[in-house]
């Protein structure tokens, strides 16, 4: 039988998963001593591959792995073609509007800039409340936008607040809650359906 392939987000993701993964009882060492290596098998059953939380996505939609971990606003920023399966309840943080502290944000009727890494996300969110934003891409250390003057506000995961706090800015209204999900290609979940359920089963258990 071969493998299950699973594609899980590098860093702090990963580091949860694989905690994860140990407390089911499957042998991670391979991931301990990984070196530079970016597939590794995780006990006799699973194999992992290490990807940056686009491409997560990317190979789970394109079948060359099977399951795949990967935060919510990233599900969110790219909707893909697969199935969403579990919340696994680690990863933990939130999508907030934020900007420069005590700046009245919605007062006036000009066009607001919005920065973000997450234009999806950022314009669904002026679209519900019908308002016209222009949304500028930012590839991180998104607080930055305000403070220098390049927008009005940010949409951008907070986690602690510190960074916010840090840097003189606050939210203003949050977004959503976000945490890391399991999730599927939608061919693997009808081809190799019982041994994905079984996996869900023991990952349930050990939330
Ligand atoms: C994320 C996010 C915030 C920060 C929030 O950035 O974009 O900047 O973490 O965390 P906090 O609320 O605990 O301070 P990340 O560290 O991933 O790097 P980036 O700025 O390069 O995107």
């Amino acid at each position: 039988m071969e493998k299950l392939r699973i594609a899980l987000t590098k860093g702090r993701l990963e580091k949860d998963t694989v905690a994860l993964f140990e407390k089911m009882g499957y042998d991670c060492s391979a991931v301990h001593d990984k070196g530079r290596r970016l597939i590794l098998p995780v006990g006799d059953d699973i194999e992992v591959v290490l990807a940056k939380a686009a491409d997560v996505i990317t190979y789970v939609e394109n079948g060359v792995c099977d399951l795949g971990v990967v935060g919510k606003d990233t599900i969110m920023e790219m909707n893909g073609k697969f199935f969403e399966l579990v919340d696994l309840g680690f990863g933990k943080c939130r999508f907030a509007l934020a900007g420069k502290k005590g700046d009245d944000f919605y007062g006036g009727t000009h066009v607001r800039t919005i920065a973000t890494k997450y234009p999806v996300v950022a314009r669904t969110f002026f679209e519900k409340k019908n308002m016209d934003v222009d949304i500028v891409k930012i590839e991180g250390s998104v607080e930055l936008a305000p403070l220098l003057g390049l927008s009005h506000a940010i949409v951008d995961i907070v986690e602690t607040g510190t960074t916010l706090k840090e840097n003189g800015l606050e939210v203003f209204e949050y977004v959503c809650p976000i945490s890391a999900r399991l999730i599927a290609n939608m061919v693997s979940m009808k081809l190799r359906q019982k041994e994905i359920e079984a996996l869900i089963g023991e990952i349930e258990r050990n939330l």
